[in-house]
C-alpha cells in the first residue's frame, strides 16, 4: 500500500470532512469564508484527518461522526498555520502565498481564533466527554508550546530535551487526540484507546522533526514553503542542536552570529548546510525520527492485521519519507 492508495481508498471519509468545513465557511462572516477557503483549496495532506479517520475504522467504527471529529482536527491545524504564520513571518504556505501576506495580520488572526472556536463548538455536538477532553487538552497545549518556543527563540543553550518538549506540545499532541479521538468512537478497550493514541504522539515526534529536516534539506517547490525559513528566523530545531552540540568552538561561534542577525544571506545559509554535511547533523536528525517511528509501529501490534492498520502503518513510513 502507498500513500496514494491511501488518498484513493479513504476519498470519500476524507471529502465528508472536508464539506463540514466548507459547511462552517458557508454561514459565517465573508473575511473567515474568504481566508478559509484560501488555506483549504491550497491543499495541504491531511494527516490529521487520515490518523482520525483511520484510528475510527481500525477501532471498528463505521459512522458519519467520524466526519466531524475530522474537520475538528483539521480545523485546529488550520487555525494553527494560520497563527504560525504571522508569528513565523512566513510568506508562503502550501505553496501558495500566505493569507497572512495577502490579507493583513489582523483579518487572519481573528479567522484563526473563528476556527479554533468553531472546531471546539461542533466537537461538542458529538456530546462525548473523552473526546472533548482530548481536543481542548490539544488545543491548550499547541498554544502553551508556541508560547514556549517563542521564548527560547535564538537561544543557542537549547537542548534537545527542550525542543522534545516543544515539538510535543505543538505537533504531537494533536496526532495523538486525533487517534484517540477514532479510538473512543470505536470504543475499544483503554489498553487499545492508549496505545493508539501513544502511536499518533510518537508519529507527531517522528513528524516535526522531519519537518524541521525538510526546512534546511527540501526542493522549495515540492515543499510549498519557503527553505531555512527556522534558521531566518532564529528557530534552533533537532539539526542545529546537534550541530552546535559537535562543532567547533569557532564554528560555533559564526553559528551564532548568523542565528542572532537580522538578516540571513545565502551564503550563511550555505555554510551552515556544509556544517550540517560536515557533522552528519541530519543523518543524526534523521535517526532519531525513526527510533520515534519504530516506537509508534510497535504501538499497532496490539491490533491484529486490517486494511487500517495497514493504511496507519503506511502513513507512518510516508512521515519520513516525504518531500512536503
Ligand atoms: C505543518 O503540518 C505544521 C507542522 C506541524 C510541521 P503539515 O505538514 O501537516 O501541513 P499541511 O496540512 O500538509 O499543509
Ligand atoms: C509547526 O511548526 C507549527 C504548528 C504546529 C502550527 P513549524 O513552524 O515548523 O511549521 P511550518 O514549518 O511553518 O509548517
Ligand atoms: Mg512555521
Ligand atoms: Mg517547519
Amino acid at each position: 500500500m502507498t500513500i496514494d492508495d491511501i488518498y484513493k481508498q479513504y476519498q470519500n471519509d476524507i471529502l465528508s470532512a472536508e464539506e463540514k468545513i466548507n459547511e462552517t465557511f458557508s454561514a459565517v462572516a465573508p473575511a473567515i469564508s474568504m481566508v478559509g477557503k484560501h488555506i483549504l483549496v491550497g491543499g495541504g495532506k491531511r494527516i490529521r484527518p487520515f490518523l482520525a479517520i483511520l484510528s475510527s475504522k481500525l477501532s471498528g467504527y463505521d459512522g458519519e461522526k467520524v466526519s466531524t471529529l475530522a474537520c475538528c482536527i483539521e480545523s485546529l491545524h488550520t487555525a494553527s498555520l494560520l497563527h504560525d504564520d504571522v508569528v513565523d513571518g512566513a510568506n508562503m504556505r502550501r505553496g501558495r502565498p500566505s493569507a497572512h501576506y495577502l490579507w493583513g495580520n489582523q483579518v487572519v488572526i481573528l479567522v484563526g481564533d473563528f476556527l479554533y472556536a468553531n472546531a471546539l463548538r461542533l466537537i461538542n455536538f458529538l456530546q462525548n466527554q473523552s473526546i472533548m477532553d482530548a481536543m481542548t487538552s490539544a488545543t491548550a497545549s499547541m498554544s502553551e508550546s508556541e508560547l514556549l518556543q517563542l521564548s527560547r527563540k535564538g537561544d543557542p543553550n537549547i537542548t534537545e530535551e527542550d525542543y522534545i518538549k516543544i515539538v510535543k506540545g505543538k505537533t504531537a499532541v494533536l496526532m495523538s487526540a486525533a487517534c484517540r479521538g477514532g479510538a473512543l468512537l470505536g470504543g475499544v478497550s483503554q489498553e487499545k484507546e492508549d496505545a493508539l493514541a501513544s502511536f499518533g504522539l510518537k508519529l507527531g515526534f517522528a513528524f516535526q522533526i522531519a519537518d524541521d529536516i525538510l526546512d534546511y534539506m527540501a526542493e522549495e517547490k515540492n515543499l510549498g514553503k519557503t527553505l531555512g525559513k527556522d534558521m531566518e528566523e532564529g528557530k534552533i530545531t533537532l539539526p542545529l542542536i546537534y550541530l552546535l552540540k559537535d562543532a567547533s568552538k569557532n564554528e560555533v561561534e559564526r553559528i551564532q552570529e548568523i542565528i542572532k542577525a537580522e538578516e540571513m544571506a545565502i551564503s550563511d545559509l550555505s555554510y551552515i548546510l556544509e556544517l550540517l554535511k560536515k557533522y552528519k547533523s541530519i543523518e543524526k536528525s534523521y535517526e532519531k525520527a525513526r527510533t520515534f517511528l519504530k516506537e509508534a509501529q510497535r504501538e499497532l501490534e496490539i491490533f491484529g492485521n486490517s486494511m487500517e492498520k495497514n493504511a496507519l502503518l503506511t502513513i507512518s513510513n510516508y512521515v519520513l519519507s516525504r518531500e512536503k
